[in-house]
């Protein structure tokens, strides 16, 4: 039988939520978390746990079939996968960052500095287009270090929480790109396992709808039912339970994260009480 091997990072940043991903998909892995490689107790697919910078390598030339990584690195090594779903977690930016005492004005001032990164591609490519010369100092790790040890004037690194910099002086002064995880794909998989990453980027995309809806529950005055109804939504239209106050009763539907605050008050103001709003595990539309 045919199965998928993919590729996360062993410890890191995405690690922790590509491992969570995979089980909030239903895929559990009992045992080997710590080890190089494991299979999944319940689903077809092999987990290799590699260092972030050798996936979209290993994806690329079949090592493995699938991974989990920042677009920051797929940019900067420019390898030749599919990038097949973000997948909402892990976001940061590459950004250039100066000692916080410089007076830094605006990008002219890089012009003629010397700017340590581990993102020499993406930068390089940044500075052309904004007509900037400056000397790129590649390194291999511990890029915040640099300006205090005299080894450069700036640097391009990545940003999350910004908590690296502020504990290195820095501050941060360009943002290069955008970044956050996403699943990538070998080129050439065979249709057994084309299937199965259908199958699992179904129940990715699941899981990111329900993460963005909420289940809305209340009770509403028979009469405002139809105004409230415009309010929301649903799926395809909103559910009406009668409750045992006949002028009463109970409208469920799901409302997107994001717009929902609004919406509460628009509801209150149309009479509904008891409003309860409640996560969903999976959201299949
Ligand atoms: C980046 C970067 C910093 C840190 C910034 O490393 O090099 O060390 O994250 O995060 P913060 O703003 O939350 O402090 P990354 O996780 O990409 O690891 P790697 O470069 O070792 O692969
Ligand atoms: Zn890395």
């Amino acid at each position: 039988m045919s199965f998928l091997t993919i590729a996360l990072q062993k410890s890191g940043r995405l690690s922790e939520q590509s491992v969570l991903l995979l089980k909030e998909c239903g895929i559990s892995i009992s045992n080997g978390l710590n080890k190089l490689k494991t299979p999944a107790d319940n689903y077809p697919l092999e987990i290799y746990f590699l260092r972030d910078d050798d996936i979209p390598e290993y994806v690329a030339n079949g090592v493995a079939d699938i991974g989990i990584v920042g677009e920051n690195i797929i940019e900067e090594l420019a390898v030749s996968v599919d990038v097949v779903e973000k997948l909402g977690f892990g976001k940061c930016r590459l950004s250039i960052a100066v000692p916080k005492q410089e007076n830094y004005t605006d990008i002219h001032w890089l012009q003629g500095k010397k700017i340590a990164t581990t993102y020499q591609n993406i930068l390089k490519n940044f500075l052309s287009k904004n007509h900037i010369e400056a000397e790129i100092h590649e390194i291999s790790g511990s890029v915040e270090i640099a300006p205090s040890i005299g080894l450069a004037d700036a640097i391009c690194d990545i940003v999350s929480s910004g908590s690296t910099l502020f504990i290195n002086g820095l501050k941060e002064v360009e943002t290069v790109l955008k970044s956050e995880a996403v699943l990538i794909a070998n080129k050439n998989l065979n249709s057994e396992k084309k299937k199965l990453l259908q199958n699992l980027v179904f129940r990715i995309k699941s899981v990111k709808q329900s993460k963005n809806n909420k289940y809305i529950l209340l009770n509403a005055p028979k009469n405002k039912v139809s105004e409230i109804c415009k309010i929301l939504p649903g799926i395809k239209s909103p559910t009406i339970l009668p409750l045992a106050d006949p002028e009463w009763c109970s409208i469920h539907s799901v409302v997107q994260e994001d717009v929902f605050w609004e919406i509460i008050e628009q509801l209150k103001n149309c009479g509904a009480q008891g409003i309860l709003v409640i996560p969903i595990e999976k959201m299949i539309v």
